[in-house]
C-alpha cells in the first residue's frame, strides 16, 4: 500500500475532526487508538471513501507512513501522552516529526522536546482551539518546538486551520513550549470573557429580573456590535435552548458548580511566576473554585446577609452599563494575556510576535472575536506594544466606555451580586493608570516588620529605619 501522509493516535473527539479535516485537505491519514473498538466504530461510521485507513497496533501505524513520518498525537495531557511518547520513540527514526496537540502543560511540552531530541525526532508542541466542530472545520493553531518540523508539517498545518482575515489562522511561534504557551493564555483570557458573560447574565437575571429569551436578545445585539465574538454568539444561542424535561430555558436547569481541566490555572500559576499581573484570569479561575463549592454557598447564604439583589434601575439604562462593562472586561483581559505573554516571551525566549499571535486568534479559536482585528493591527504598528489598552482604538473605546463600566460595576457591588471578572478588569487599569499607588505604605511595613529596606522618591540608595525602640 502507499505510504500514508500523516498518522493521527488518538480518536476521541478532537482526533476524529482532526483526521477528517486533515483528509479533506487532500493528505492520507493513517489512524490508531489505543482500544480497537473506537478505531473501528471511527473507520465503521466515519471513513467511506476517504482516504483513512486503521492501524491495530503502534508498529503497523508507524509502519505505515511516509517518511520522514509526521505523527500527530490527540491523546489526554498529561501521563497518557507521556505513555504514548514512551512507546513512539523507538519506532520512530531521526528526522521524523512528533506533534502533541493536546493542552499539555507547557512544562511537559519543555521536556518532550528535549526527550525527542535525544532521539533526533522533531517535536512540535500544538495548541488547537476551537472545539469539535473547529478541529473538524478549521480551527486556531499555535505551533511551538522544532523549526526544522515546522518546515516539514507547517503547510498541512496550515492546510486545515481556519482562515481570518489575514490568512491561515495557524503560524510557528518559537522553540520549545512556545505553542502550548500561547494556547495556555489564549484559554486564560477565555476563562475570563467566559466569567464576565456569566457576571452579566447573573446580573440581567437576578439583578433585572429579566427572563432567558430576553437576556439572549441582549447578547444578539451584542454579536452586532464591537463585542461581536464566538462565546457572546453561544452565550447567545445556549439562552434559547429549551429543555423539553421542564419546558423551561435548559440553562436554569443545568447545576451551577464550574468544572476546568487546568489550563486557566496554569496560565495563572506562571503569570504569578513571571510577575505578570493577569488578575482577572485569576479572578475567573477562583470563581469557577467557589462556584464548585455548592454545599458550602447552600449553607451560607441564610447565615450571611447581604443586600436585596436587584439592580433598582431602567433596563435600558443598566443593559448599556452592562456592555460598556463587558467590553472594558474583554479589553482589560485581553491587554493582560499579551502582557503575560510578553513577560513569558522575554523568560522563555519565545520570541514571540504578538502581532502574529492576535492574528491566529482572528479566526477558529474560541476567544476570536471582532475585537482581534484591531488587536492584531495594533501589535503590527508597533510590535514592542507594551499595553494593549495604551493603542487606538482601544484607549478611546476605554475612554468612552469607563463611566458607565464603574457605574455598573458599583451597583453589582451596592446589590450584593459577585462580578469578580468585571472588577478585577477595572482595578487593573485602576492600577495601572496611577502613577502614585500606596505602595510606599506598603514598603514601610515590610521595613518596620522586617527591615526590608526602601527607596526614597528624592535620593538614590536603600533606607532601613528603626520604627520603634526595641524595649
Ligand atoms: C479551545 C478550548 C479547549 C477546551 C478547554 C476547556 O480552545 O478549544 O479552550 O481547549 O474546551 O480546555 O477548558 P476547561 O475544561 O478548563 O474549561
Amino acid at each position: 500500500m502507499k505510504p500514508m501522509d500523516i498518522g493521527v493516535v488518538g480518536l476521541a473527539v478532537m482526533g476524529q475532526s482532526l483526521v477528517l479535516n486533515i483528509e479533506s485537505r487532500g493528505y492520507s491519514v493513517v489512524v490508531y487508538n489505543r482500544t480497537t473498538k473506537r478505531t473501528e466504530a471511527f473507520i465503521d461510521s466515519r471513513t467511506a471513501g476517504k482516504r483513512i485507513t486503521a492501524a491495530y497496533s503502534l508498529e503497523e501505524f508507524v509502519q505505515s507512513l511516509d517518511k520522514p513520518r509526521r505523527v500527530f498525537m490527540m491523546v489526554r495531557a498529561g501521563d497518557p501522552t507521556d505513555a504514548l511518547i514512551e512507546r513512539l520513540l523507538p519506532l520512530l527514526e531521526p528526522g521524523d516529526v512528533l506533534m502533541d496537540g493536546g493542552n499539555a502543560h507547557y512544562e511537559n511540552t519543555d521536556r518532550r522536546c528535549r526527550v525527542a531530541e535525544g532521539h533526533g525526532v522533531l517535536y512540535l508542541g500544538i495548541g488547537v482551539s476551537g472545539g469539535e466542530i473547529g478541529a473538524l472545520l478549521g480551527p486556531a493553531i499555535m505551533a511551538g518546538g522544532s523549526e526544522e518540523a515546522y518546515g516539514i508539517v507547517g503547510s498541512i498545518l496550515e492546510s486545515i486551520a481556519a482562515v481570518g482575515p489575514q490568512g491561515s489562522c495557524c503560524a510557528y511561534f518559537g522553540p520549545h513550549s512556545a505553542g502550548h504557551y500561547v494556547k495556555m493564555v489564549h484559554n486564560g483570557i477565555e476563562y475570563a470573557i467566559m466569567q464576565a458573560l456569566c457576571e452579566a447574565y447573573d446580573l440581567m437575571h437576578r439583578g433585572l429580573g429579566m427572563v432567558a429569551d430576553e437576556i439572549a436578545d441582549v447578547f444578539a445585539a451584542w454579536n452586532e456590535a464591537e463585542l461581536e465574538s464566538y462565546l457572546v454568539e453561544i452565550t447567545e444561542r445556549i439562552l434559547r435552548q429549551n429543555d423539553p424535561d421542564s419546558d423551561g430555558p435548559l440553562v436554569e436547569m443545568i447545576l451551577d458548580t464550574a468544572a476546568q481541566k487546568g489550563t486557566g490555572k496554569w496560565s495563572s500559576q506562571s503569570a504569578l511566576d513571571l510577575g505578570a499581573p493577569s488578575p482577572s484570569i485569576a479572578a475567573a479561575v477562583f470563581a469557577r473554585i467557589i462556584s464548585s463549592m455548592k454545599a458550602d454557598r447552600v449553607r451560607a447564604e441564610p447565615l450571611l446577609s447581604g443586600p436585596c439583589p436587584k439592580l433598582a434601575m431602567d433596563r435600558a439604562d443598566a443593559v448599556d452599563m452592562l456592555f460598556s462593562a463587558v467590553l472594558c472586561t474583554a479589553i482589560s483581559a485581553y491587554s493582560q494575556g499579551f502582557r503575560q505573554l510578553r513577560s513569558a516571551s522575554k523568560e522563555r525566549n519565545y520570541g514571540l510576535d504578538l502581532a502574529e499571535v492576535a492574528r491566529v486568534w482572528m479566526a477558529g479559536c474560541i476567544i476570536r472575536a471582532r475585537l482581534l482585528v484591531p488587536m492584531t493591527k495594533a501589535f503590527q504598528r508597533q510590535s514592542d506594544l507594551s499595553m494593549l489598552l495604551l493603542a487606538e482604538p482601544f484607549r478611546s473605546l476605554w475612554e468612552e466606555h469607563q463611566t458607565q463600566f464603574r457605574r455598573l460595576v458599583a451597583r453589582a457591588h451596592e446589590a450584593g451580586i459577585p462580578v469578580p471578572a468585571m472588577s478585577s478588569a477595572l482595578d487593573f487599569v485602576d492600577a495601572y493608570r496611577t502613577s502614585r499607588l500606596p505602595a510606599n505604605l506598603l514598603q514601610a511595613q515590610r521595613d518596620f516588620f522586617g527591615a526590608h529596606t526602601y527607596q526614597r522618591i528624592d535620593q538614590d540608595g536603600t533606607f532601613h529605619t528603626e520604627w520603634e525602640q526595641v524595649r
